[in-house]
């Protein structure tokens, strides 16, 4: 259904200066006339802004910022990532989404993104939300499927992260850090997330969802979020392209997923150590899901566990947790 959606506000913006007949557009894409009439309005409460015109048709007066297959396509210069989308209006969430592929034997190509404009049950890290304010942020699953034992993927998370950082930092000059394990921060607030969820066998990992969530466009955010989280419109001062956030990222990414090919675990930990202050001498307090665990940060290990000494000189080594205080 999304798919056909895409198409149609496709056709539409092919021909932005014009109408369009109904009938055209019913004979371009292969249904009824009722059909296009049903997916106008479809694609109106997706903010676009739509005039039927009598006897002429219809022209799309506002192009809603949509981030159509059709438009991303041409831009990436990826051999593997991107090379599948699926884009909805609207969906629960990406990643359960990507989930539901894999649980009903539907088995996407490596490097698949699922992108929705607005999800209805964002999900974040430890059971919290995230909030999908549509036209704004991204919101997108990507799906690896890397042939490598199950302990290697943290470092498929802190790649993205460094991947983002890079492609944040190329489109928008803004100063950008990583705060461990993986949230993206501008001016100290947070301005992405990223929850990698994992379908993995004793020795081999099945698949990798990664989804990213980033807060782009957003001229405010809400009351609760806002003393820690930010917007790069709101950081930059200027609204920024989506599809060429997205784009930069998935070619940083095929990037350093090929250096680590290559040359193992340090052409992720090298750079997520160079973009983090978070990575060495930074005093902080984690809670691991079980414990809470104080010290100062001493580097990754090889795996992409944190290395926290403790006040009594020992060093522990933390895969995943919330950090709740830093200084
Ligand atoms: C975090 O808590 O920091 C991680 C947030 C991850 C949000 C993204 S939005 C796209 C993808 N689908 C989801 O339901 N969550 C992730």
């Amino acid at each position: 259904m999304d798919r056909k959606l895409d198409e149609l506000l496709f056709a539409l913006m092919q021909n932005m200066t014009i109408a369009v007949s109904g009938e055209r557009l019913a004979e371009e894409l292969g249904v009824s006339h009722s059909t296009i009439v049903r997916w106008v309005d479809k694609l109106r409460d997706a903010g676009a802004e739509i005039r039927g015109e009598l006897f002429t048709g219809y022209r799309l007066l506002r192009l809603p910022d949509v981030l159509l297959p059709q438009l991303i396509r041409p831009r990436l210069h990826t051999r593997e990532l991107g090379k599948t989308i699926f884009h909805f209006f609207s969906v629960d969430s990406t990643n359960a989404f990507a989930s539901r592929l894999w649980t009903h034997g539907r088995k996407v190509p490596h490097g698949s993104v699922i992108i929705a404009e607005t999800q209805t049950a964002g999900r974040g890290r430890l059971g919290r939300s995230w909030h999908s304010e549509p036209e704004t942020g991204l919101y997108f699953s990507l799906v690896l499927r890397p042939k490598v034992p199950p302990q290697y993927a943290p470092l498929f998370t802190l790649g993205a992260a460094v991947a983002l950082h890079h492609a944040i930092e190329r489109e928008t000059g803004l100063d950008v850090d990583i705060k461990w394990p993986n949230d993206l921060l501008v001016l100290g607030k947070k301005v992405c997330g990223i929850l990698a969820e994992m379908q993995a066998e004793f020795d081999r990992v099945n698949s990798l969802i990664i989804g990213i969530g980033v807060n782009v466009n957003h001229s405010s955010l809400p009351a609760e979020l806002s003393d820690r989280a930010i917007s790069l419109r709101m950081a930059s001062g200027k609204v920024q392209s989506r599809i060429e956030c997205l784009v930069a990222f998935l070619e940083e990414f095929e990037t350093l997923l090929s250096q680590f090919e290559h040359g193992g675990p340090e052409a992720i930990i090298d750079p997520w150590s160079r973009y983090s202050s978070f990575a060495s001498g930074r005093r902080l307090q984690v809670n691991d899901g079980f414990r809470m665990i104080e010290g100062v940060t001493r580097g990754l290990n090889l795996s992409g566990a944190i290395r926290i000494e403790t006040s009594n000189g020992v060093i522990e080594e933390v895969y995943s947790g919330d950090v709740v205080a830093w200084n």
